[in-house]
């Protein structure tokens, strides 16, 4: 696992950060923050920075922003600001640069977990099946697994448990068996190698499955519900009491995460007891119910469909 480094400010002179991405629920995470205008505040994917400047519009003179995001990209976004600081590192590692930062205790921390609609549209990055490129799919690109090496060197078992878990489909283990076998005669290294499989082993319908095929394969590469369940333990040791925690989520294995963590404390359904049977809550639900899109939303940008956003506060 690549970490990251600290990335020095960049200027934001190049293209609208609403073409690199439009975030979702915007009004609601900022009213879920609550921010204090004095606050320390994370945005730990900060990607187009949609959401950073909204936050920023909420800080007074002595407020901070803390944006991370492992995607080298992302930094042509970065807000020119001197209350403002991007890192570029995975932000399961928070705690680590923001000691480094001089900072032990936040106030807020958004995260809107996924890729942007810039990665998924750049074609080089092999995230979508709409473009003809390779079988990458990091995030960061620093890190040394892509969506090729998944396919062409995991054992058709550990294939079948992410197609099955990951994309939900319905034929896992056929489809795990297909690429096996088709690897012995090609490996896989273009986005047109991993739909011509598509195409043979389809259930229903093919953008569809093609759409299961990719986000499965992008949820291993990285490592996402992984990283998720480290920025929730994190998020319990950085913020201070009263400190908020946004999430958005686009996956039921992600939301369930999240919801069982700010109910239980834990990433069962049900809390982690002590010996005497008690347990400690940890956070106090400022969601009871996650948060969609509205019509409105849903309509302009489709990519809020799936969106999911869930707020708790530190007690
Ligand atoms: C959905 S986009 C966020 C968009 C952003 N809220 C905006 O308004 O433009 C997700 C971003 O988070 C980054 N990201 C995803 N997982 C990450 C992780 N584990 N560590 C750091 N960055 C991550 C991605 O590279 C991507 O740029």
């Amino acid at each position: 696992m690549a970490v990251g480094f600290i990335q020095p400010l960049v200027s934001s002179n190049q293209q609208p950060s609403s073409m690199y991405h439009i975030p979702v629920l915007l009004h609601e995470c900022i009213d879920g923050l609550a921010i204090q205008p004095d606050g320390v505040y994370i945005d730990a994917t900060f990607g187009g920075g949609g959401h950073s400047r909204e936050i920023m519009k909420h800080l007074g003179a002595e407020g901070r922003l803390i944006g991370f995001d492992q995607d080298a990209d992302a930094a042509k976004n970065a807000i020119d600001d001197e209350r403002f600081t991007l890192i570029r590192a995975n932000f399961r590692h928070m705690r680590r640069f923001l000691r480094l930062e001089g900072i032990a205790q936040v106030d807020g921390i958004l995260a809107d977990l996924g890729v942007s609609s810039h990665q998924f549209d750049e074609g080089s990055r092999g995230f979508s099946y709409r473009f003809e490129g390779p079988l990458d799919m990091r995030m960061s690109q620093g890190d040394s697994t892509t969506a090729a090496d998944v396919l062409n060197t995991y054992d058709a078992e550990d294939l079948q448990k992410i197609f099955s878990e990951y994309g939900e489909l319905r034929n896992a283990k056929t489809f795990a068996h297909a690429i096996v076998a088709k690897r012995m005669q090609n490996p896989f290294r273009t986005t047109a190698d991993l739909r011509a499989i598509c195409e043979q082993e389809v259930k229903g319908e093919l953008h569809r499955y093609m759409a299961q095929v990719y986000q499965a394969l992008r949820m291993e590469v990285n490592d996402e519900l992984g990283a998720l369940r480290d920025l929730l333990t994190e998020s319990k040791e950085l913020l201070k009491p009263g400190g908020r925690l946004a999430v958005i989520t686009f996956h039921s294995l992600e939301d369930r995460l999240v919801k069982n963590y700010m109910k239980h404390g834990t990433f069962e359904d049900e809390p982690e007891k002590d010996f005497f049977g008690n347990f400690e809550k940890h956070w106090k639900l400022i969601t009871k119910k996650p948060i969609t899109a509205g019509a409105e939303e849903s309509k302009k940008n489709s990519r809020s469909h799936s969106a999911k956003l869930r707020v708790a506060e530190r007690v």
